[in-house]
């Protein structure tokens, strides 16, 4: 039973859903490509608008490693693969969503970048199209606010590494119609075979809520220099079956993400928990951002 405007499952999933064949993703760093990914192994005509050349070159390289590691793996055949290849597209024009049922902006976790996103899919894109966010932590009323369809716009929060983790969090805000959430839903589930988890329009969500203060919490361990990096996350990984320790996965996020969900969460919530810790900041001035950069908690080729 729903509890509220913005809670509880989709409703109306006895009425016909209008599919999603061709899909849009906005941004090709390490949560686009991973998005783009899964859309083109699911069969999905998937086109990736990145800014320049050298984006999309980024993103292109990104997926192809990441299908050979599935291919590698045993996770995915070598033609499943290439027809994954083949659902790919590229542009570096917005224009080119015209003719997507669905786009996901997946670029930083900015406020303005993202209301730009969202101004340009909302100009260019059919009005039935839905609009989503991999947002982790902005509100999506904010980003619906500024397009002329705020009903058809839904948080589609997906995990690092996409094509590996199986959650989506979707997000309905006050103005997300039940058959946006219907339409959304079946994609996520159906389409992409991934688990759908319904979260209220609030920072982080519900994932990022518990997570990110309990990484906060290991950089501020590790800042009292008693322990070492190795030995807290040997401890998470050992002592409580983590797949990685909580400063090996603050790399694999990237610092600036941490950072940007910190704060808002701290905007919203407050409590020192939520609030970003000194040598998280330093490390992001640095560019200290994690595996993306080489360089974060530890180094990387
Ligand atoms: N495609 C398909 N499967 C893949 C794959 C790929 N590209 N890469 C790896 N896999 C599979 C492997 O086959 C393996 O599966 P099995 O266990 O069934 O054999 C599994 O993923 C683990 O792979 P590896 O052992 O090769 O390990 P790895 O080093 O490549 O990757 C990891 C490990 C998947 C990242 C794992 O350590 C993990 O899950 N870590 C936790 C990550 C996490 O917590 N993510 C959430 C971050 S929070 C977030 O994203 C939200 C936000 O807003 C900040």
């Amino acid at each position: 039973m729903s509890t509220g405007l913005e809670q509880g499952p989709p409703v109306g999933l006895e009425s016909p859903v209008k599919p999603v064949n061709r899909v849009g993703v906005i941004g090709g760093g390490t949560m686009g490509s991973g998005i783009a990914e899964v859309c083109a192994r699911a069969g999905l005509d998937t086109l990736v608008v990145e800014v320049d050349l050298s984006a999309i070159s980024g993103a292109r390289t990104r997926i192809t490693e990441s299908l050979a590691k599935a291919v590698a793996r045993n996770k995915l055949s070598s033609d499943a693969k290439d027809l994954a290849l083949d659902s790919l597209s590229f542009s570096t024009d917005m224009g080119d969503l015209a003719d997507r049922d669905l786009a996901i902006e997946a670029v930083i976790e900015s406020l303005e970048e993202k209301l730009s996103v969202f101004r340009a899919m909302d100009k260019v894109m059919e009005p039935d199209a839905i609009l989503a966010t991999n947002t982790s932590s902005i509100p999506v009323i904010t980003l619906s606010s500024v397009t002329s369809r705020s009903g058809m716009v839904v948080g589609m929060h997906f995990f690092n590494p996409a094509p590996v983790q199986p959650l989506v969090e979707l997000v309905r805000s006050l103005n997300t119609t039940s058959a946006t959430m219907d339409r959304a839903h079946q994609f996520v589930v159906e389409n992409l075979g991934k688990k759908v988890i319904h979260c209220r329009d609030r920072a982080g969500f519900v994932v990022n809520r518990l997570l990110i203060p309990y990484l906060l919490d290991a950089i501020r361990m590790y800042d009292e220099g008693k322990v070492s990096a190795a030995d807290i996350d040997s401890g998470m990984m050992h002592g409580c079956s983590h797949p990685m320790g909580p400063l090996t996965l603050c790399d694999l996020i990237g610092l600036d993400t941490i950072e940007a969900v910190a704060d808002v969460l701290y905007e919203e919530f407050k409590g020192s928990h939520n609030a970003p810790p000194p040598l998280l900041r330093r490390m992001v001035a640095a560019g200290h951002l994690g595996r993306k950069t080489g360089k974060g908690f530890y180094e990387y080729q």
